[in-house]
């Protein structure tokens, strides 16, 4: 069998809290920092090409989980192993992850630019490759950030990623604050490259819908820890967990 493209194995994350104490009448009051535990033992595996979908009510730990295996977060222990290559993120705010300064062309080369070892004209060249990739238009390379709607900003955010032929792509809430209808589009968008080159997707999302539509395996998250994993099938049909039941019934899915 193949390498697994990540192994997530006993991962446990911490944040600094600043609490504050007042003492007599709040006279004098004293800040003092403490640790809180948001990741426990959290254990998984995705193989090439798998879309795992992470789900779970707002401040579980999705968004952490994500930036703890990018190393984003310091405060941790247990092991992350990626097969190859740095993971790609997009976010569910693509104009944050945009730097407004510039025009998409620019912000599009910068991976290659990074990299090295490309002429300027081979650069343009793959600009404009990836850009008829994700659906736009040449022209927009001219544009700025700001001059793009949220779905056509979400398309840039996703070229960047692709540019880098990552082997694993975190997509955190990337659809969620689009319409409908860019919601469809961008989705079916992330799933060329997984089609076309096995990238795989961990796709972290509270759209059970969505989640059920497109993905392999689902990570049911409950206050920082997995409670239950299986196939979309096994998850939505024959739940084993009181919460992933209290989930499907608030999206409205209904399991007898
Ligand atoms: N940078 C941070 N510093 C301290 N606490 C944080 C930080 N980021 C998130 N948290 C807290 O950690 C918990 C998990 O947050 P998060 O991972 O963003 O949840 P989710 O993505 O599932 O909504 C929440 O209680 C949140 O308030
Ligand atoms: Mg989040």
């Amino acid at each position: 069998m193949k390498e697994p493209v990540l192994t997530v194995r006993n991962l446990n994350s911490w944040y600094e809290e600043k609490q504050g104490f007042a003492f007599g009448k709040q006279r004098f009051t004293e800040t003092k920092l403490t640790k809180r535990q948001v990741l426990h033992e959290v254990s998984f595996e995705m193989a090439e090409g798998e879309i795992v979908g992470l789900v779970g009510e707002s401040g579980c730990g999705k968004s952490t989980l994500a930036k703890t295996i990018l190393g984003m977060v310091k405060d941790k222990d247990g092991a992350v192993h990626i097969a190859s290559g740095r993971p790609q993120m997009v976010f569910q705010d693509p104009y944050s992850s945009l730097n407004p300064a510039y025009k998409i062309g620019w912000i599009l080369e910068e991976p290659l630019r990074l990299k090295g070892g490309y002429t300027k004209s081979r650069r343009q060249e793959k600009v404009m490759e990836m850009l008829a990739r994700v659906g736009l238009s040449p022209e927009i390379a001219e544009r700025y950030p700001r001059q793009l709607s949220g779905g056509q900003r979400q398309r840039v955010c996703i070229g960047v990623a692709l540019m880098q032929q990552p082997g694993l792509l975190i997509a955190d809430e990337a659809v969620s604050a689009l319409d409908v209808t860019i919601q469809k589009q961008i989705i079916d968008l992330l799933l060329k490259p997984h089609e076309e080159m096995s990238l795989a997707i961990l796709f972290i999302s509270h759209d059970l819908r969505v989640v059920y539509r497109i993905c392999d395996k689902v990570l049911i998250m409950k206050e920082g820890r997995i409670i239950e994993s299986g196939t979309p099938q096994e998850i939505y049909f024959q739940p084993k967990e009181e919460y992933t039941r209290t989930l499907l019934e608030a999206a409205g899915i209904h399991i007898k």
